[in-house]
């Protein structure tokens, strides 16, 4: 998939968007469910809003 669709949302980790998507699908529904299945946000800590923004997007539909 193009960066474009898909974009990096933890740089330190480099997990995209898709991943963070298929971790709420799979039952994630908070910061700290999404770093411990993806390892997301396990870094320098910069991508925490953007995670909280994807999930509240799945919350809100
Ligand atoms: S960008 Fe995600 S932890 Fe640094």
């Amino acid at each position: 998939m193009p960066d474009a669709d898909d974009p990096l949302i933890c740089l330190c980790r480099r997990v995209r968007e898709s991943a963070i998507l298929a971790a709420a699908d799979q039952g994630c529904r908070t910061l700290a469910d999404v770093r411990d299945r993806t390892e997301a946000n396990t870094g320098c800590g910069d991508c925490a809003a953007d995670i909280e923004e994807l999930l509240e997007s799945v919350r809100t539909g």
